[in-house]
């Protein structure tokens, strides 16, 4: 699979031991950055990872700050994202399975290495059910991105 992943100041030691993992797996990965404790603003890593997933350039999108909340926010206001935020092993499972999330979020101030890379081989590792219920709600996330969803 191919993987674009980028973190924040807070995000990026985590982010080197997730990309370790993925490419160990035999996994593609894009970094975009950042690579360094200096101060950096999150939605300008959230963007380039997005766009690569919108573009089909990648199949999926990691995303990693201090609590994973910034980056999440940011990466949902882009339409097509699906970006969930987790920090458990089961959430990982169920946001692939329920709503196709095609964005991991997680916030490496939150949860320790260990856990981070469980969630991240369980999200990577799971494939949407395809349910008819679950894709009938994912049309309705996907109609909130057109304006007449806000303006009826
Ligand atoms: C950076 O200090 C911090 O605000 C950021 O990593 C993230 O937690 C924001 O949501």
């Amino acid at each position: 699979m191919k993987i674009a992943i980028g973190a924040d100041h807070g995000g990026y030691q985590l982010k080197a031991e997730v990309k370790q993992m993925l490419e160990g797996q035999g996994h593609e990965l894009i970094d975009v950055g950042s690579f360094s404790a200096d101060s950096v603003d999150y939605p300008d890593y959230a963007q380039p990872v997005c766009q690569k997933v919108v573009s089909g350039e990648v199949d999926k999108g990691i995303l990693i700050c201090g609590t994973g909340i910034g980056m999440c926010i940011a990466a949902n206001k882009i339409p097509q994202i699906r970006c969930a935020l987790v920090h458990d092993v089961f959430s990982a499972k169920a946001t692939r399975e329920h709503n196709d999330s095609n964005v991991l979020a997680m916030g490496a101030r939150v949860i320790g290495a260990g856990l981070a890379l469980e969630i991240v081989k369980t999200w990577v590792g799971t494939e949407f059910s395809g349910d008819q219920r679950h894709r009938q709600r994912i049309g309705k996330i996907t109609a909130l991105e057109e304006t007449q969803a806000l303006h009826p």
